[in-house]
């Protein structure tokens, strides 16, 4: 599956940000600042943000983040960091090479983990998920944040029915068009369908070892932005 799916975003760097503003019109950018505002409200000093594609996340926790912060940004898409790198606030992250299950940091040593809308790429398996979440907590200080925003099913059966219809005729079609990698955007199209609401996510946190989870809909429900103590 890594492979597979390490192969998708070495075709789609370039594209992936206007492809997601067009076809979220542009909610992905409200949530995903949203999302960073909830997860720098409690400050600390190492702030880590994986699966961190082209950077988006992390350049709004740079933002947002105090002098003295020390951000990274991890991901195994070489081509999808080497374009988080080349931004303007390239410089102030410290960009890691790697898989999200198996991230080279010591036990108990971030205050922050956020990740936002590669939730679905690490759900394999729900076991998949499970371990990767459970490495999150690894790494995590006792009392830091794990801030989760990720596409989420409404709870209303008709804008629910609604959006996965949206999202079978456009995501496919028109992410393919534009990037040229229709296999890429027909696996981010099902996987959009097939995720977690917003309670099943909840529990899966819980069963990690998370405590306080709580969620945020947005949108009606399409995304979730949840948050979960160590
Ligand atoms: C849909 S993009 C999300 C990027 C970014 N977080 C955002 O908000 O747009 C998913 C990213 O997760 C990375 N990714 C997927 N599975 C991964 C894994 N198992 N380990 C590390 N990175 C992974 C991909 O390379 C890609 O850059």
């Amino acid at each position: 599956m890594n492979k597979v799916l390490q192969n998708i975003y070495a075709r789609i760097p370039r594209t992936y940000e206007p492809v997601n503003h067009i076809l979220t019109f542009g909610m992905d950018i409200i949530t995903r600042k949203k999302a960073a505002q909830i997860a720098a409200a409690d400050g600390g000093e190492r702030w880590l943000d994986v699966c961190s594609g082209t950077g988006e996340m992390a350049g709004y926790l740079k933002k947002l983040s105090r002098d003295g912060t020390k951000i990274y940004a991890a991901d195994f898409s070489l081509p999808m960091l080497t374009l988080a790198r080349a931004k303007p606030f390239g410089n102030a992250i410290n960009f890691v090479i790697s898989e999200a299950g198996n991230l080279p940091f010591e036990d108990d040593s971030f205050d922050l983990i956020t990740i936002s809308y590669a939730t679905r790429n690490i759900n394999s398996t729900p076991e998949g998920l499970l371990s990767h979440f459970r490495e999150f907590h690894r790494v995590l200080k006792p009392n830091g944040r794990f801030v989760n925003l990720e596409t989420s099913q409404p709870k209303s059966g008709v804008i629910r029915r609604l959006m996965h219809l949206f999202v079978k005729l456009t995501v496919a079609p028109t992410g393919g068009l534009i990037s040229g990698s229709s296999a890429g955007y027909r696996y981010l199209s099902g996987s959009i369908r097939s995720f977690y609401s917003a309670e099943e996510l909840a529990d899966i946190l819980y069963k990690t070892g998370f405590s306080e989870v709580s969620f945020d809909r947005r949108f009606f429900g399409v995304t979730a932005i949840h948050k979960a103590v160590k």
